[in-house]
């Protein structure tokens, strides 16, 4: 060790000393030349100062947010117009949204940085195979989708997806050796988000063994920063792309580039639009569309009080009905804004089991909950906008998330609503489809991407299509 890094290393001891986190450097003694420097690079980008407010506010403290304001329902345009006043607007919006999108300044945002731990899978869950006749991956089935809009509105849509240090060599492997699933490599960007440290209840940061700190993705509000960092806002820019369209990697539903929800927040003027559906009861788990302060504010399931959960309009319907499905529209120039001074979107905790390891240096892999991760979430940039649209969609057209292995927002559930949508689909352009007396299908559909995009597409294809007999298993390509 030289004197220049002694010296260093003399002035990081002091600094965890101030900041009671000394025990970072317990193990010194035992590690190598590169398993100090791996270390030492490690506590150097740690934000200390920031730390100790982490440790306060949000690890030490078992409150995730605290609502002050008064919150009032938001409200949103329906899923179909509701007056011929309306009509005319979403005929118009419909009109400037393809404009837009074959004019090039839409691209396609996925947020794939996540841990999938509910699933459980070994590896990216963008590359979890979904399709129920196919067994097509999430990312497979994005990327035909991408492909067939180019080719529908005859124009390039870049796609910008967002993986984490942790996932993100094993992702552009994937990309790589499934040749891109066809599309331009020079049309993905794959990039990174950043991580947060994760803490022990009692404020000290773990290790995962001796010369390793324990992180995590700072969860998808880190797209915020990760965009303008990663060099991706540049490339947009030189694109010519002005809006993104963002979703979530577990919802293979997902209308990717949707028309109508691009050209209404193009028309209104807006920064940051969402999607919501109507919940399925007062508790369900997704984000609560509200007004704080004259701003949409999204309030997770967590942070909602039963009150405002089980409020009722006269009519019996929830007060509170709109749920966030984490699909956006997001100007470019918005993430810009975002990014010039300081960009703090409020923190979140999340209590979870973190493994690591001890005062002795053995490894732990608790069964309880035993620290805190933090995290930011993209719904929290809403309220900084000066104008948001939410636009309301049906659950059964758009919204499929695979969030665990068995149960609800199941691989299983996901695909059922896949096939129930294909033959919705067919089923509206006057195509029979056999079912069971109890009305359940008697027959599995899966509809390509490019076959069609959106319920419309079909009639065009009508004379593709075969006939549909019972316990038939159809692809349509
Ligand atoms: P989830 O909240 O479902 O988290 O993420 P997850 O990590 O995928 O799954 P669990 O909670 O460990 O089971 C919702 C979406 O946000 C992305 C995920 O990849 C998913 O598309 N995400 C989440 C990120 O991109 N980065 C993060 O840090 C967190």
């Amino acid at each position: 060790m030289g004197v220049s890094t002694k010296r260093i290393v003399k002035n990081i001891e002091k600094l965890l000393k101030k900041h009671n986190q000394s025990h970072l450097f317990a193990f010194w003694g035992q590690l190598d030349e590169s398993q100090r420097n791996n270390l030492l690079g490690q506590i150097q980008e740690l934000d200390l100062a920031k730390i100790d407010g982490w440790v306060a506010n949000f690890v030490k403290k078992p409150i995730s947010t605290e609502i002050s304001t008064e919150l009032a329902p938001a409200r949103s345009y329906g899923p179909a117009p509701a007056d011929a006043e309306q009509k005319r607007k979403y005929v118009k919006a419909v009109k400037l949204g393809k404009e837009l999108i074959s004019a090039g300044k839409v691209a396609a945002m996925v947020v794939a940085g996540g841990q999938a731990t509910r699933l459980g899978f070994d590896g990216p869950k963008g590359n979890f195979p979904v399709s129920p006749l196919k067994n097509k991956t999430l990312f497979q089935i994005f990327a035909e989708s991408i492909t067939a809009v180019s080719e529908k509105y005859q124009t390039a849509c870049p796609w910008y997806i967002m993986t984490s240090p942790l996932n993100y060599t094993e992702t552009t492997e994937i990309f790589r050796s499934n040749n891109y699933y066809g599309l331009n490599q020079s049309d993905v960007f794959i990039f990174q988000q950043g991580t947060m440290p994760n803490f022990g209840f009692d404020g000290k940061i773990l290790l995962t063994d001796k010369a390793d700190i324990a992180c995590s993705p700072d969860g998808h509000g880190g797209s915020i920063k990760a965009l303008y960092k990663s060099g991706a806002i540049d490339d947009m820019k030189k694109r010519g792309v002005e809006f993104l369209s963002y979703w979530q990697v577990d919802n293979p539903l997902v209308n990717i580039i949707d028309p109508l929800f691009i050209g209404l927040h193009a028309l209104d003027e807006a920064e940051m639009s969402s999607k919501a559906l109507i919940k399925a009861g007062p508790r369900e788990k997704v984000g609560n569309f509200c007004m704080a302060d004259g701003k949409v504010t999204v309030i997770e399931y967590s942070d909602f009080s039963d009150e405002l959960a089980e409020r009722q309009n006269p009519d019996g319907s929830l007060a509170f009905q709109l749920g966030s499905i984490a699909i956006h529209i997001i100007s470019v120039s918005f993430v810009e804004k975002l990014n010039t001074g300081e960009l703090s979107l409020p923190l979140h905790r999340a209590v979870k089991r973190i493994p690591h390891i001890d005062e002795a240096g053995g490894a732990v892999e608790p069964t309880e909950p035993n620290g805190v991760k933090l995290e930011t979430f993209i719904f929290d940039a809403i309220p900084m906008a000066s104008k948001s649209v939410i636009l309301e969609t049906r659950r059964s057209e758009e919204f499929a998330p695979t969030k665990n292995a068995t149960g609800v927002d199941s691989v299983e559930t996901t695909r059922q609503m896949m096939i129930a949508r294909a033959a919705f689909w067919l089923e509206s352009a006057g195509v029979t489809i056999p079912r069971k007396p109890d009305g359940s299908l008697d027959c599995v559909i899966e509809i390509s991407p490019s076959f069609a995009l959106e319920k419309d597409d079909v009639k065009a294809k009508l004379n593709k299509i075969p006939e549909i007999k019972s316990g038939d298993k159809v692809y349509l390509s």
